[in-house]
């Protein structure tokens, strides 16, 4: 019988608080700016991916949630194939007796424990668990920040779920992407009492890609660049320090400032990109008068280049806050497939 070598892991998706827009290099996906995000529980959103290598494969192919999909159409998906590659042909020179799997075709089957269509970012999760199996099949030498930048060259943002807890995607400065990874600010364990709940407004595809929104942006906003100098760096600090202090205003009042940055930034591209929609403008504004109707920063928003919101908010507010979600922003009816009414999905512990 053939060799057949197989790994199976699981990868987490992770929602930034200090965005990542904008790249300097789009072969190597190197940002303008760094970065930072929460990893959210595995209970609730995570992608599942096992890869087998055989001699006798005759060539590399993938199927995500059971469907078949072309490897050779993704330019990004064969750079993270070909760099774990060549990680394990270093491997393979080093040790003359090892099996030579940087040789073979793999097949890779990977999938979401949450609905694809649900618009939720699906790319980090994606990446991060193909890298992780590659790494195990392949036996890596290479640590965890090493490999979010194999990570980084399938989607940005899937270098940073290479960890749970807090994670900075540090945007680095060398041409070769060498120092443009993710490290972890603090582990799963730091913060318990913070949760994420995520509210669907609208699982439509989103209308412009995260690549070409954040390339247009770049050659156009003449914001940006403000951003990216003056904006992001003190955040990150600030950022860092508001987590290490287990400090929820601190934290929620940049998580809601980045977002509505970035979302300023997208309007100020041309021509401009607007991900949120009305539903989601009066989520923001209901985080805001809940905020003030209990005298601090107890909850804070944030969105990605769509319209659902990720709230963040301390266990003891969760319970309110979904009440009051679930009350100003009752489930659609199954008659009305367009009503843009979010969905809250559930808590999701960080
Ligand atoms: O990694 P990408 O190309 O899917 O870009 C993600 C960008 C945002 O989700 C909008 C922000 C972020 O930092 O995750």
């Amino acid at each position: 019988m053939a060799a057949v070598f197989e790994a199976t892991v699981t990868a987490p998706v992770n929602i930034a608080v200090i965005k990542y827009w904008g790249k300097r290099d789009s072969t190597l996906i190197l940002p303008t700016n760094s970065s930072l995000s929460v990893t959210l529980s595995q209970d609730h959103l995570r992608t599942r991916t096992t890869i087998r290598a055989s001699p006798t494969f005759d060539r590399d192919r993938l199927w995500l949630n059971g469907a078949e999909e072309d490897v050779s159409a993704s330019k990004r998906l064969v750079n993270a194939i070909t760099t774990a590659r060549r990680l394990r042909a270093e491997v393979e020179k080093q040790q003359t007796d090892a099996v030579p799997l940087s040789q073979w075709p793999v097949h890779v089957s990977s999938e979401n424990n949450f609905p694809t269509a649900a618009g939720l970012a699906s790319s980090a999760s994606g990446y991060a668990a193909l890298v992780s199996a590659l790494a195990a099949l392949f036996e890596l030498p290479q640590s965890a920040s090493e490999l979010s930048r194999v990570a980084r060259v399938g989607s940005g943002s899937a270098c940073r779920s290479m960890f749970g807890g807090f994670v900075a995607w540090q945007a680095g400065v060398a041409a070769d992407g060498s120092d443009s990874l993710a490290v972890q600010v603090a582990d799963h364990t730091h913060w318990p009492e913070l949760q994420a709940l995520i509210l669907v407004v609208s699982d439509r595809k989103k209308t412009v890609s995260s690549t070409a929104g954040m390339q247009t942006t770049v050659e156009t906003s003449a914001l940006f660049p403000e951003r990216v100098r003056a904006v992001v760096p003190g955040r990150m600090e600030a950022m860092q320090k508001a987590i290490a202090e287990r400090d929820f205003a601190t934290f929620a009042a940049l998580t809601m400032q980045d977002s509505n940055q970035f979302h300023a930034v997208c309007l100020d591209t041309y021509p401009p990109i607007s991900y949120m929609n009305d539903t989601s403008r009066s989520i923001a504004a209901l985080v805001h008068a809940f905020n003030a109707a209990v005298g601090r920063t107890a909850a804070a928003y944030t969105y990605d280049a769509g319209p659902n919101a990720v709230i963040y908010a301390l266990e003891s507010d969760m319970r309110d806050l979904v009440e009051l979600f679930a009350y100003c922003f009752p489930r659609a009816e199954d008659t009305a497939p367009d009503a843009f009414y979010p969905n809250p999905l559930g808590l999701f512990e960080s």
